[in-house]
């Protein structure tokens, strides 16, 4: 379905027949836009950046490219085309019309969902709203300003789902979700991990690898919904997510390719001799990609949860890739979970497979993030450097369900708590390693110039070359 960009909020949901729902979002469409000036990345509301903006929800073909300055974005809502006769694909309810209004029952819970959901969006816009001043290129530049104008659409795809079903309640969750703030200590983003700075780019890129992609598998549940427009509304957010963990993986793999050549010119491996030729050393990587792992694992909530349970029952929240299992319904089940005995010890427990949906959708997860891992280390061995980076376990500085709080080396075995300590600074960026990383981070805005601490990418954004200038800086 084409979009209609002539209207104020472009869409293609129709706005225009709905002239309530209409008025609404055109209430909260300038409140949304000094958000942005003040939480977003304010100190470029006048450049021109070279972006591309939604104009049809079809597989090919569905953006146009141009330099815009981010407040003009258009931001609107695209839902993903209608399925005829859709069903419900898993759970109780499992063959049944899929629901084009809220079921009454589920109606606290669908709103919780889309809430939490809706509040990571523009919590990323603020993590990351000061990084421009640090960029390493105008090629890094426009991506970070593209995953923000993209993670604003975002919001607005939520922001539509509440004020289109959700009533008097639903307008007041939107007002709401600008009125939390990334790490504000009165009224912080609902998730954890959105409420971590994002203060510089290796943190970015690892942000983008990682907790773009525990997006990915959320959204990934919800397209799967019994309560369609929200699937279809995630259907087509994952189309523009792709990108964010693109920059993610090239961001992280760029970082490697410049540390390796800084290793061949040296002739060495000596952590201290890279960093002083301005390229941060693998050790440093690996305890980053550690630090944002781990944080991303706890977005997945519990091992154990009657809640996911629940969820699945109802045909609220599925698996991701549904169509992909044989047994949809999962009543009878089970699944095998590793958990904690004493300070060292892990057994294991056979629980409800409806019970440990979280992670069932945490594993995926953590197997998409190997790919990733696998390239890097092409790189490295490439190199000829006997390196690896790898994840740690997934036990590894828990902060939610089963593993929370406990000292787990990045191998997954249990330890004292004092060893986890003496280790900490082995296995985390410590004081020292954020403040060499932040020491790196000047800005370079010569196109086509990088920073020293990371290689040029392949290529340029919509086959424009590298050296193109992306962003007009004012
Ligand atoms: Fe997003
Ligand atoms: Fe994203």
């Amino acid at each position: 379905m084409a979009i209609d960009y002539q209207e104020l909020i472009p869409n293609n949901v129709d706005l225009t027949d709905n002239k309530v729902l209409q008025r609404a979002l055109e209430h909260w469409q300038p409140r949304f836009i000094d958000w942005w000036r003040e939480m977003g990345p304010s100190d470029f509301l006048a450049s021109d950046v070279y972006l591309r903006t939604a104009t049809s929800v079809d597989a090919k073909g569905w953006a146009s490219y141009g330099a815009v300055k981010m407040p003009e974005y258009r931001w609107g809502i695209f839902l993903a085309d209608a399925v005829p006769d859709r069903r419900i694909g898993f759970g109780d309810e499992y063959g049944k019309p899929a629901w084009q209004q809220v079921p009454g029952e589920h109606r606290s819970v669908l709103r919780r969902l889309i809430v939490t959901q809706g509040d990571t969006e523009p919590a990323s816009v603020e993590q990351q709203r000061l990084l421009g001043h640090t960029c390493p290129s105008l090629y890094d530049l426009r991506n970070l300003f593209q995953v923000n104008v993209e993670e604003g659409r975002h919001l607005w795809a939520m922001v539509y789902l509440l004020h289109a079903y959700f009533g008097r309640d639903g307008r007041e969750e939107a007002e709401e979700l600008l009125q939390r703030h990334s790490g504000d200590a009165d009224k912080p983003r609902i998730l954890g991990t959105f409420n971590e700075p994002v203060s510089d780019w290796l943190s970015f890129f690892m942000f983008t690898y990682f907790t773009d992609r525990d997006g990915k598998f959320q959204l990934k549940s919800l397209a799967e919904s019994g309560f369609d427009p929200l699937a279809r509304t995630c259907q087509f957010m994952l189309t523009e997510e792709a990108h964010h963990m693109f920059v993610g993986e090239t961001g992280i793999g760029r970082v490697v390719k410049r540390t390796l050549e800084v290793m061949k010119e040296l002739g060495g491996d000596d952590p201290a001799a890279i960093r002083s030729a301005g390229a941060i050393d693998l050790p440093t990587i690996q305890k980053y990609l550690n630090f944002w792992f781990s944080s991303s694992l706890d977005l997945f909530g519990a091992e154990n949860s009657s809640n996911a349970a629940s969820y699945f029952a109802a045909g609220i929240k599925g698996r991701p890739d549904e169509s992909n299992y044989e047994d949809h319904t999962a009543r009878d089940a089970v699944f095998e979970l590793a958990l904690p005995e004493g300070e060292t010890g892990i057994r294991s427990e056979t629980i409800a497979l409806r019970n440990a949906m979280n992670e069932v959708t945490r594993g995926a997860y953590v197997r998409d993030c190997e790919i990733g891992v696998k390239r890097w280390n092409r790189l490295i061995a490439k190199a000829g450097i006997g390196a690896e980076l790898t994840l740690p376990s997934p036990r590894f500085r828990r902060a939610i369900g089963a593993w929370a709080g406990r000292s787990v080396d990045p191998g997954g075995q249990p330890i004292a708590a004092a060893a986890w300590q003496a280790q900490q600074d082995h296995w985390l960026p410590s004081q020292s390693d954020r403040d060499f990383v932040r020491s790196l981070m000047q800005r370079v805005t010569a196109p086509g110039k990088m920073a020293s601490w990371i290689a040029p990418p392949d290529r340029g954004i919509n086959n424009l070359p590298v050296e193109y200038a992306y962003v007009h800086l004012q």
